[in-house]
């Protein structure tokens, strides 16, 4: 099958990271986390790197630092997010990802709405932002990361605002996505419903 696309879209720790990989392992598609891009840009710009810069020299191994996954990180990247120029160095990385033969699925916040318009199946996964943080909240404090339960709320709610406030490629479903609230699902109902919806496209 080529080129078949799942777009994977949502606020920060909705679970699209779970979600996607269990839908590519599913499937045997390839799988891009596109925040990671961001993170990369950002993670330069914290060493100095103007954005624009960054982001148009990005190479894949930049995006194996394993530095990228910092609360520091995540916010820098939803900062630098909302340069037009950064997301447009971007763009044909991601395009070319989704056009690979076999399949692939590309999480983020505008895959459906801006990179793949014409994705095969659309998901919007959400989830209340007191959820969210507190799933944060749990992953950060294994890795021994010190931020509270309030400051990780606080970072969660003022990335959904600036990334769904932005001018450019703001965060929101595209008119097509299937919407899949998880806020009370268990990961193997949101991961059963997400197969469900990419059969019925395939179908
Ligand atoms: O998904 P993740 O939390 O790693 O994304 C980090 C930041 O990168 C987001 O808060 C958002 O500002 C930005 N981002 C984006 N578009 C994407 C993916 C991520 O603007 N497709």
């Amino acid at each position: 099958m080529t080129g078949f696309t799942v777009a994977i879209d949502g606020p920060a720790a909705a679970g699209k990271g779970t979600l996607s990989k269990a839908v590519a392992a599913h499937f045997g598609f390839a799988h891009l986390d596109t925040g990671l891009l961001y993170r990369a840009v950002a993670a330069k710009t914290l060493l100095g790197v103007e954005p624009i810069e960054a982001a148009q020299r990005l190479t894949a191994q930049d995006l194996d630092d394993t530095d990228l996954r910092t609360p520091e990180v995540a916010q820098a990247a939803s900062k630098v997010a909302v340069i037009p120029e950064v997301r447009a160095a971007l763009v044909d990385f991601q395009r070319a990802f989704a056009a690979r033969a076999g399949g692939a699925v590309l999480d983020g916040r505008d895959i459906g709405t801006v990179i793949c318009p014409d994705a095969a199946v659309k998901l919007f996964v959400t989830a209340s932002a007191e959820v969210r943080a507190e799933r944060r909240y749990l992953e950060l404090s294994a890795k021994g990361d010190p931020s509270t339960r309030g400051q990780v709320l606080a970072d969660v709610q003022a990335r959904d605002e600036r990334d769904m406030n932005r001018a450019e490629a703001p965060l929101k479903p595209a008119s097509d996505a299937v919407l899949i609230d998880t806020s009370e699902l268990s990961i193997e109902a949101a991961v059963a419903s997400a197969i469900a919806a990419i059969e019925a496209r395939r179908a």
